[in-house]
């Protein structure tokens, strides 16, 4: 079983990174992990040309096709993601967009090698959950169209900085346990 761990935010050292450094020490405790971070990958925004919808393929070539090979390596996903404005980080969005030539919504279409699970842990710092389930519709509706199965989530508010994040490590370990 070979898992990916996504940090979504483009912060390295931060709340995000500390979630994903303890889903990593639980999850290896069974299988192969990989821990990437959006911003390793340098890629250009979606141009909305819609060739992808006539070929399934894009007409760019760059970073996206590096981290579009890792999420086929995986046999699940871990998505990391922080609230900013309401909702996922603009690089983590920027790349969903670019991924529309892997969407079920038009043929042909790219696809990823069938199977894959996906599970997302999302944080903010503000206090009410509506934000934290925005956040993960966005994720989930990209899994969707991936045909990679959304198979549970872990919404944690309140959470401003790698201490508060780091306060909440029994629900996060609790949560990566539910996924072995
Ligand atoms: C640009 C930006 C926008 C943010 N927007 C929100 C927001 O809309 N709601 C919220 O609750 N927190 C918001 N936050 C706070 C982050 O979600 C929170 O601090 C999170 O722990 C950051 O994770 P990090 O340490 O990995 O960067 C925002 C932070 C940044 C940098």
């Amino acid at each position: 079983m070979k898992t990916l761990i996504l940090n979504c935010s483009p912060v390295r050292d931060g709340a995000t990174a500390f979630i994903c450094a303890l889903a990593a020490e639980v999850m290896s405790e069974r299988g192969e992990v990989r821990s990437v971070c959006i911003n390793d990958y340098s890629f250009s925004f979606c141009r909305g040309c819609r060739s992808c919808h006539l070929t399934g393929k894009c007409v760019m070539s760059d970073g996206v096709d590096k981290l579009m090979a890792e999420l086929d390596e995986a046999d699940r996903i871990l998505f990391v993601s922080p609230s900013y404005w309401a909702d996922v980080p603009g690089q983590f969005k920027a790349f969903i967009d670019r991924c529309t030539p892997w969407s079920n919504t038009h043929e042909p279409h790219a696809s990823l090698r069938g199977g894959k699970l996906s599970y997302s842990i999302v944080l903010r710092t503000g206090g009410g959950m509506k934000e934290c389930e925005r956040l993960i519709s966005t994720i989930e509706h990209y899994c969707g169209h991936l045909e990679i199965t959304p198979s549970g989530s872990l919404a944690l508010c309140s959470v401003d900085g790698k201490a508060a994040a780091e306060a909440r490590s029994e629900e996060i370990i609790s949560f990566c346990r539910g996924m072995l």
